[in-house]
């Protein structure tokens, strides 16, 4: 097989209005919200910086400026660390600062759905395949899930999906997709359903927000009609470009928390939290207490 375009550009849509997550979403972005002591944003940002993404392109809309000052320099703030020797905060922030000119911000000005956010990258992102990556879903694994993503795209090119297995009984929730024949970490996909009829699934393997894509995605985007929820789907147009381009599915075997959603959230917050040396310690005894009185 041929070299593949390297996956130098990922695309972030924080436009949506975070309704699940209200009211905190009312003055705060969803992708904002902290787990332990960072913001979600900041962990898909992480992500895709490890898969060697060179490019962060954020689809932005009302009320998310905040996150577009996150990834900037806050002088007043740095200036009083240095004053009081707080080296340790300074190393931190230098971290989160994108190098100049990796950072994009674009703004989708009406919420018409994911596709429609993801259609509005199309001139930062121009005719090169690109990620996206749903900003609201964070993952935990040894690997990031991105990264194996770009692995299983050196061997098969085209279009790859990130795929977790679900409870069959509760695949009419998700994008589910056809399993066929083994590839690398996944298999070629067969076909895609967007949330099928109780007992219809082709298979229990979902899509689980992360996308590598061919930039024909956009020709499609353009002009496709709005489908479920009135909104201008990302399925939609993947069924489309499915018609002349491979689908191919990461199978990713690690931990996703659906932080746009309270239960997702809270769970990552415990997760995290319990990986992390310097907290672990204070929480574990009170949460087995918690727990075990709930028993
Ligand atoms: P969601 O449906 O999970 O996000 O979209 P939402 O609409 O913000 O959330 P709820 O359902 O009202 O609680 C998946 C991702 O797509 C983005 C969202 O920001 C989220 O990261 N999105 C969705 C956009 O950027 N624009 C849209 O028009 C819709």
């Amino acid at each position: 097989m041929s070299e593949q375009r390297k996956i130098r550009k990922a695309v972030f849509p924080v436009a949506g209005l975070g309704t699940r997550f209200l009211p905190a979403t009312k003055a705060v972005p969803k992708e904002m919200l902290t787990v332990v002591d960072k913001p979600v944003i900041q962990y898909v940002v992480d992500e895709a910086a490890e898969a060697g993404i060179e490019h962060f392109v954020f689809v932005t809309g009302r009320g998310k400026g905040v996150i577009e000052d996150y990834f900037d320099i806050q002088y007043e703030l740095e200036q009083m660390l240095r004053e009081r020797n707080k080296n340790a905060e300074l190393t931190l922030l230098s971290h989160i600062l994108p190098k100049a000119g990796t950072a994009s911000f674009t703004r989708q000005q009406v919420p018409l759905g994911l596709g429609h956010a993801v259609w509005c990258a199309r001139d930062i992102v121009g005719n090169e395949p690109f990620a996206v990556l749903l900003p609201d879903m964070i993952m935990s694994s040894e690997k990031s899930c991105l990264a194996g993503m770009v692995d299983l795209y050196g061997q098969t090119g085209g279009n790859v999906l990130a795929v977790e297995e679900c409870d069959p009984d509760q695949a009419h929730k998700y994008g589910i997709v056809g399993k066929g024949a083994p590839v690398g970490d996944g298999f070629k996909i067969t076909e895609m359903v967007e949330k099928p009829a109780k007992g219809t699934a082709p298979s229990n393997f979902f899509i689980n927000g992360r996308y590598i894509l061919q930039p024909e995605i956009f020709k499609i985007l353009e002009t496709q009609e709005r489908g479920a929820g009135n909104e201008i789907q990302l399925t939609d147009g993947m069924l489309a470009l499915a018609k002349s381009q491979e689908f191919a599915a990461y199978h990713f075997k690690g931990e996703t928390y659906d932080c746009g959603a309270k239960d997702g959230f809270i769970l990552a917050n415990l997760a995290f939290a319990l990986q992390r040396p310097d907290i672990r310690p204070a929480i574990e005894g009170p949460l087995k207490k918690l727990v075990s009185g709930l028993l």
